[in-house]
């Protein structure tokens, strides 16, 4: 065990082995074996944008509900450098590239149902997830745009005046802010296309 819980790569393939002995398991005992054909591959394609939105929203809650109001709290004032410099780099990484994962498996997704325009330009049927989508799409663009360059410079990772790195931290605040607040009713348009009765 002790092999496998030391790293968090070796945890990730454990999880992934896991996952296969379910399928298997599962498969034989149901006398249902997955095929691989479209159906499936659009299920496993949910499945790596469920995996992606998780690490994304997961980390703007860590950031939103842990990481930033505990941070005036840490004393002494020194030892908050423990986050800037190592902890907030290393959660900034996973954001926007779970960020990232999240548009294209989900483009992915919607292309592969053949709803892609429909819910892009909202048409009946396919309001709800479009309207997800769009919601989506305006925090993706948040991370990669504003919050990412404006952390950049508050974090030292980017050569930035003081003047800059004082300027850089409300955008990247209300950034933050406004994708939790877009998160909650966004997940609820994610969930309702295949989930709620209209
Ligand atoms: C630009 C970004 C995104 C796009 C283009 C997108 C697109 C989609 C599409 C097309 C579906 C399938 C809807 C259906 O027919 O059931 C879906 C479902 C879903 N998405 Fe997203 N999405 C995005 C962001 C997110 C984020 C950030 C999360 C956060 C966790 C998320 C979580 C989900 C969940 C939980 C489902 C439902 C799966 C199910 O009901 O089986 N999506 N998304």
């Amino acid at each position: 065990m002790g092999a496998i819980f030391t790293s968090p790569g070796r945890t990730v393939i454990a999880g992934i082995v896991l996952l296969i002995i379910i399928v298997v398991v599962v498969g034989l005992a149901t006398g249902q074996m997955t095929h691989l054909d479209m159906a499936w591959s659009t299920f496993a394609m949910r499945w790596l944008h469920v995996i992606s939105g998780v690490l994304w929203i997961g980390l703007l809650w860590y950031l939103n509900f842990v990481q930033v109001p505990t941070m005036p709290t840490i004393q002494p004032v020194e030892s908050r450098v423990a986050i800037t410099k190592f902890i907030a780099p290393n959660v900034l990484f996973y954001f926007r590239y779970g960020a990232l994962a999240t548009v294209i498996t989900g483009l992915l997704l919607a292309w592969m149902q053949g709803y892609i325009v429909q819910a892009l330009t909202l048409q009946k049927g396919f309001i709800m997830i479009g309207v997800g989508m769009w919601m989506a799409l305006i925090m993706a663009f948040n991370v990669w745009f504003i919050i990412w360059p404006n952390q950049q410079k508050i974090l030292g990772l980017v050569e930035a005046t003081a003047e800059q790195k004082a300027a850089a931290a409300k955008p990247a605040l209300y950034a933050s802010r406004f994708n939790t607040m877009f998160s909650i009713g966004m997940l609820y348009c994610m969930v309702a296309q295949q989930n709620m009765p209209i």
